[in-house]
């Protein structure tokens, strides 16, 4: 008895149509691997293609610098993070598109910048509207990671800022803890003692938020809550806690005169008007029983799994392919 099999001719167009999608689909997943601090050069962008890299960052606390330094033609530099693997133009992505060379610096404070895999692609802009024409694009790829600069003032790590009050107004800082292995302790000291000081004590609140950049009383955030209590404590097994950038507020918090008759403790706000204050933050850095976590994803997702999900699709693919190649080729 004979089994049933494909007609030859139709194996063959098979084969023709299937090899070249399989061979597509392992070009589509390449990217060029880059390395903090070593230049890539030699690198061609075809005239309105694209050529990728990607980047493993891990440092919380830095911003990402990618510099694409043009030899010839037009380039210019669109970078996404997973599940989007091939930032384009058109791509909700972070860009650097002037004329010549690009110098993209990607803020650690953006809520969107978060550790993990950083994909980048260097399209070859041609047409008639450049000097450069119809030139693919060559040019070389340095990638740095460089200290973060954000408007508000940053209190270092053991560190102390002085401020003053402004009546029922914020003041604002910024810090940034590399490693959740570590204890914090976020201080406002300032007279809060009427016996102390009778006539200029005052009882600022302190917020500390994880998230937002100007955060009020009411926001999702640590305060003190109390007139007793003056520092904040995150500690490496509060689940809470994570490594990365957090924001302060310090809010001049008072009575209206007219509200208070007693002056002595009431908290009045001709006290709170331009009172002084310093603002600290201390680290311990906790060594034993401590496994260290990545920062918290704000709006990323699950990087992981897209990651994982990825080389786990392509695999299966690639199989599914090469058995069907191989069993229409018998
Ligand atoms: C902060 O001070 C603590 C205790 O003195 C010390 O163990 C830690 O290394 C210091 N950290 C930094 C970043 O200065």
């Amino acid at each position: 008895m004979e089994t049933k099999r494909l007609p030859p001719i139709l194996s063959f167009v098979l084969v023709a149509a299937l090899v070249p999608s399989c061979i597509r689909l392992t070009e589509a997943q390449q990217h060029n691997e880059l390395t903090f601090g070593q230049r890539l050069v030699n690198q061609i962008a075809k005239c309105n293609e694209y050529a990728y890299y990607k980047i493993d960052v891990s440092e919380p606390c830095q911003d990402l610098r990618i510099q694409v330094d043009v030899i010839e033609g037009e380039p210019n530099l669109y970078v996404s993070k997973s599940p989007n693997l091939y930032p384009t133009y058109s791509s909700l992505a972070w860009s650097s598109y002037d004329w010549g060379s690009e110098d993209l610096v990607i803020s650690s404070w953006d809520p969107e910048f978060t550790a993990g895999t950083f994909y980048i692609g260097v399209h070859a802009y041609c047409g008639d509207d450049v000097d450069t024409g119809y030139t693919d694009a060559r040019f070389s790829v340095y990638v740095t990671t460089v200290p973060s600069v954000h408007p508000h003032s940053e209190i270092s790590l053991n560190g102390t800022l002085p401020g003053t009050l402004s009546v029922n107004g914020y003041n604002y800082y910024r810090f940034c803890v590399p490693s959740s292995c570590s204890n914090i302790e976020v201080l406002l000291t300032n007279c809060v003692d009427p016996k102390a000081c009778p006539t200029d004590y005052a009882w600022p609140e302190l917020i500390v938020s994880r998230s937002i950049e100007q955060p009020s009383i009411s926001d999702h955030s640590w305060k003190l809550a109390s007139v007793e209590r003056r520092s904040i404590s995150l500690r490496y097994s509060d689940p809470d806690f994570f490594p990365g950038h957090y924001f302060v507020a310090i809010y001049g918090w008072c009575t209206p005169t007219e509200n208070c008759p007693d002056l002595s403790s009431c908290g009045p706000c001709t006290y709170a008007q331009n009172h002084p204050y310093t603002v600290s933050v201390f680290i311990e850095e906790v060594n034993e029983g401590c496994v260290p976590k990545q920062p918290l994803e704000l709006c990323g997702g699950n990087q992981g799994f897209h990651n994982q999900c990825n080389s786990i699709v392509l695999l299966v693919m690639l199989s599914f392919c090469s058995i069907v190649v191989i069993l229409l080729s018998c």
